[in-house]
């Protein structure tokens, strides 16, 4: 969450950062903003609202500067204004700070400044440190940084110039930064997605890593000079298109056939299952707990691949948040097994719970799409999903892929474990062979959907029913539709709702019921009947064996035959366009919705 790029070399700095932060958007867009250094004198630059606004400002703006620290925002302490919009420039003007992250100690540390008389303009948390920086500050920037650093607590990834030298220094603690290293320049920033296009040649810098830049890089950790090895990231940026869709959402729910026949290919051998960095035969029958924790949309991809382990490989397993799973007493051991399942690779709440499993000695499985991220890179093991770049804030293909990949590991598992025969799960495979093409009839029959997100968009509330699988599926259909349409959306276990909830229920209360699963069928015709009777309006989600639904629903959408496993990847393509077509219809900015960064770097 937030971004930061800095730069120090032979260009203009201040195109170079604007072009890197386009990159960051994702991971917030309240504000922005730039300082550099124009002849030794600190020009800042701040600005509310998107990108744009930014760039806008900027616009007739030469800036002669080859040094400058750059800032994209998503609020944490303060709202979204000029003022609380990064850098912050210290009391005295000479120190500027652009910071991600959190400084859980700053009340301590403002109160003390204060009464040295530095006074503040922000409600942040950041500036105190370019304050603190200042309050140490003699005649060597480094010095007052180390003794700065000492004095935080929290989570931090900062860059920081002063007035007084040409001399760019950053700090690493918790938050990512990486350098870049160029020819006779370096850049600095929270993702390579906006290193690349300079240099292939980058450090991933260890917590508490400190840069400090001059003609040359010098890197210190706890005041000693430190080497960390130079790698070689290897991805080509294109600049992301729409390709003629109207928004980055709507392109990255069409991709799905697409990644998952990519994934297809990379996984799968004939008819068996080829994960390359998986674990072993004797290390998976070592294993007598499973864990998969995440966040969110992942989170959910997380629940419906339990129900794999469960099936087939009989092996009972926890699911959990992981902002709550990192608090709690959940007796891991070396014969526990944590699946971290996360889109960005570099969500705080799931990285730490992959640090605490290490700990205790719990083996450990990255499920991620994003390269070079830091759940890829400390995971005992890490299969990537194969997604290509989401944009759109609302996880859509990673969502899928998710599900995917982490049953295909569930599949694995089960065999090693031989709790499966190989015939089984070649015919689970073959069924999956199917699965793009059926995507792509799904996709082929978006009309229904649109006319019912009109039904919808001017609601203020709507509840998404199912039983088993499918109210898995029900969760994520309400996370998409509240976080893009802003309207508040429930999921309920269909047989749940009459203990409370159904007193919420009158007319034309919209509802999603989703059935696909047959056996399921005649509960869920009855919870349907429930609430139709209390007046609802309901859309069901079901398939050609469980049709007795729509006999009793307003709409329908009826999904292609698959076998149960499936069906989530499905019903939520329903969904996705669901609530792609409800933002779309209310005028809202489907990619950038408000509140919510892509990125989630802090607890
Ligand atoms: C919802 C969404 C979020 C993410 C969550 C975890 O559409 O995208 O709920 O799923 O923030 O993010 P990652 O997967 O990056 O760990």
């Amino acid at each position: 969450m937030c971004g930061i790029v800095c730069y120090m070399g032979k260009r203009n700095a201040k195109e170079i950062i604007l072009e890197g932060l386009k990159s960051l958007e994702y991971r917030g867009y309240d504000s922005s903003g730039i300082s550099v250094l124009v002849n030794g004198k600190l020009k800042t630059y701040k600005k509310a609202g998107k990108l744009d606004e930014l760039n806008f400002l900027l616009k007739n703006k030469k800036l002669n500067s080859n040094i400058g620290i750059g800032h994209i925002r998503w609020a944490t302490h303060g709202k979204a204004d000029d003022i609380n919009a990064h850098p912050h420039v210290s009391y005295d003007g000479r120190i500027s700070v652009v910071h991600n992250g959190i400084i859980e100690n700053y009340s301590e540390l403002k109160k003390f400044l204060k009464e040295k008389g530095f006074e503040f303009k922000s409600s942040t948390d950041t500036e105190v440190v370019s304050n603190l920086i200042s309050y140490f500050y003699k005649d060597d920037l480094l010095d007052a940084v180390f003794k700065s650093v000492e004095l935080l607590k929290g989570s931090f990834a900062l860059g920081i110039i002063s007035n007084d030298e040409n001399r760019l220094i950053a700090v690493r603690n918790e938050s990512p930064l990486i350098l870049g290293i160029g020819e006779n320049e370096f850049i600095l920033s929270s993702d390579v997605s906006s290193i690349a296009h300079l240099t292939k040649n980058v450090i991933y810098l260890k917590n508490m890593d400190i840069v400090d830049i001059k003609k040359n890089y010098s890197i210190y950790n706890n005041r000693k000079k430190v080497e960390r090895e130079i790698e070689r990231i290897d991805i080509e940026l294109s600049s992301p298109s729409k390709e003629g869709y109207d928004f980055f959402m709507q392109k990255e729910i069409y991709e799905q056939p697409d990644v998952i026949r990519k994934n297809i290919k990379s996984y799968i051998n004939n008819f068996s299952i080829d994960l390359k960095n998986s674990f072993s035969k004797d290390e998976i029958k070592n294993f007598n707990k499973i864990y998969i924790v995440a966040c969110g949309s992942a989170y959910n991809a997380g629940v419906v691949s339990s129900y794999v382990f469960e099936k087939y490989a009989k092996i009972p397993v926890i699911c959990d948040i992981a902002s709550e799973f990192r608090y709690k007493i959940n007796f891991l051991d070396e014969k526990s097994l944590v699946i971290l399942i996360s889109q960005s690779g570099e969500t705080a709440d799931t990285l730490a719970v992959l640090r605490n499993a290490k700990k205790y000695n719990a083996k450990t499985l990255a499920i991620v799409n994003v390269y070079g991220s830091s759940i890829a890179r400390e995971a005992d093991k890490t299969l990537f999903i194969n997604a290509g770049n989401e944009i759109a804030v609302a996880s859509t293909k990673a969502y899928s892929a998710q599900i995917l990949i982490t049953e295909l590991f569930a599949l694995d598992f089960a065999y090693k474990f031989g709790k499966i025969e190989k015939k089984e799960i070649e015919n689970i495979l073959k069924e999956l062979k199917s699965i793009p093409e059926k995507i792509e009839i799904i996709l082929n029959k978006k009309s229904i959907i649109e006319d019912f997100s009109n039904i919808i968009k001017n609601k203020n509330h709507i509840f998404y029913l199912g039983r088993g699988l499918d109210y898995f599926s029900a969760k994520e259909g309400a996370l998409k539709l509240k976080e893009i349409s802003y309207i508040h959306a429930e999921s309920f276990p269909a047989g749940e709702l009459k203990h409370g909830t159904i007193a919420l229920i009158e007319k034309d209360t919209p509802i999603v019921a989703i059935s696909t699963d047959e056996k399921l069928t005649d509960k869920m015709v009855s919870n349907v009947e429930e609430v139709s009777a209390r007046g609802a309006f309901v859309f069901s989600i079901c398939t050609e064996k469980s049709k007795k639904i729509e006999e009793v629903s307003n709409m329908s959408f009826v999904l292609p035959k698959t076998i149960d496993i499936f069906y989530p990847i499905f019903s939520v393509i329903v969904e996705q366009l669901l609530a792609y077509y409800t933002s779309k219809n209310k005028g809202l900015d489907v990619d950038k919705p408000r509140n919510l960064a892509k990125s989630v770097t802090v607890e």
